[in-house]
Formats: C-alpha cells, sequence, structure tokens
C-alpha cells in the first residue's frame, strides 16, 4: 500500500499518472507516466506491463497509444521517452507500432534484477 500511497501523492504532485488496464474487474495491466517535468523539458517516462494471459493482441499499443495523446492533449507534454532492456522485443514492438523513434544504447542505465543493464531509449516528440 506505500507504493500506491506514493504514486498518488506523486499524482497530486504532478510528477505522474497511473492507469489500469482492465478486462472487466480484472486488472491485466498498468502504464505509468513516470518522472514528469514542466518549464523547458516537457517530458515524461513511459512504463508498462500487460499480463502474459492478454499478449500478443495489441493490448499494450492502444493503451501507449492513448497515453501519447492524453500527454499531448491533456498533459501538454512536449515529448514522452521510453526505455527497453536490449533484448526485450516485445517492448520495442509496442514502441515502434506507437511511433516512437530510438535514441540509441544507454549503457549502464537501470538496475534490473540487482544488476546495471543496457537499455535502448525510445522518444516520442509530440509536437
Ligand atoms: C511488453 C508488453 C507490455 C507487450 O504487451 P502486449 O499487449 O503483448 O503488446 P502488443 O500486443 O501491443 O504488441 C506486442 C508485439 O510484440 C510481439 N511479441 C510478443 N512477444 C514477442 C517476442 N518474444 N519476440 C518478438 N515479438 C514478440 C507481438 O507479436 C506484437 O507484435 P505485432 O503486433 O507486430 O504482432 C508485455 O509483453 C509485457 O508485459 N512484458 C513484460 C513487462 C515489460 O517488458 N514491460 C516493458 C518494459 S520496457
Amino acid at each position: 500500500m506505500a507504493s500506491v500511497d506514493a504514486k498518488l501523492n506523486q499524482y497530486e504532485a504532478g510528477r505522474l499518472v497511473p492507469w489500469v488496464l482492465l478486462q472487466g474487474e480484472r486488472i491485466v495491466g498498468t502504464i505509468t507516466l513516470n518522472d514528469i517535468v514542466r518549464g523547458p523539458f516537457l517530458n515524461g517516462h513511459v512504463a508498462y506491463w500487460v499480463d502474459k494471459e492478454f499478449n500478443g493482441h495489441g493490448v499494450c499499443s492502444a493503451a501507449l497509444a492513448f497515453v501519447v495523446e492524453t500527454a499531448r492533449n491533456e498533459l501538454g507534454l512536449h515529448r514522452v521517452q521510453a526505455a527497453t532492456l536490449c533484448g526485450n522485443v516485445a517492448s520495442q514492438k509496442v514502441l515502434k507500432h506507437t511511433g516512437f523513434d530510438e535514441i540509441g544504447l544507454a549503457p549502464s542505465y537501470l538496475k534490473i534484477a540487482g544488476q546495471w543493464q543496457d537499455h535502448m531509449l525510445y522518444q516520442r516528440v509530440l509536437y
């Protein structure tokens, strides 16, 4: 619950917007716009997961397209960024489906499973 409270506090402060993806009343994924910075950057970082049972049906691509539109039209952001592990082909396909461009390789970018790991960075410039 502490992480839910922390997320809601960040939402109140305008730094994060969390969504859950629902199939009926069941949560089958989440997508979150994190680290929202205003001023001259006007940028947010997107992160997502979808339950394996629902993978490969375009759920994440549709959710990301919605988040991109919301970031542009309601939040007034200029750019949405994302980072994937180099071998995460499914996530890279989602980003390409939704018009993200590859920025490049960021060495030792995030600590995942206890190890600093290289990531591919992507961005979608919104206007
Ligand atoms: C990445 C993830 C969110 C994709 O969700 P999804 O709803 O299945 O995504 P979509 O159906 O919109 O698109 C996935 C695409 O990747 C493809 N794909 C799925 N698994 C794949 C694999 N192992 N290798 C290659 N392509 C793969 C799908 O066929 C689809 O491509 P297509 O539309 O051209 O056929 C989901 O796999 C997931 O939750 N993974 C674990 C968490 C994660 O990696 N989050 C992102 C961190 S950067």
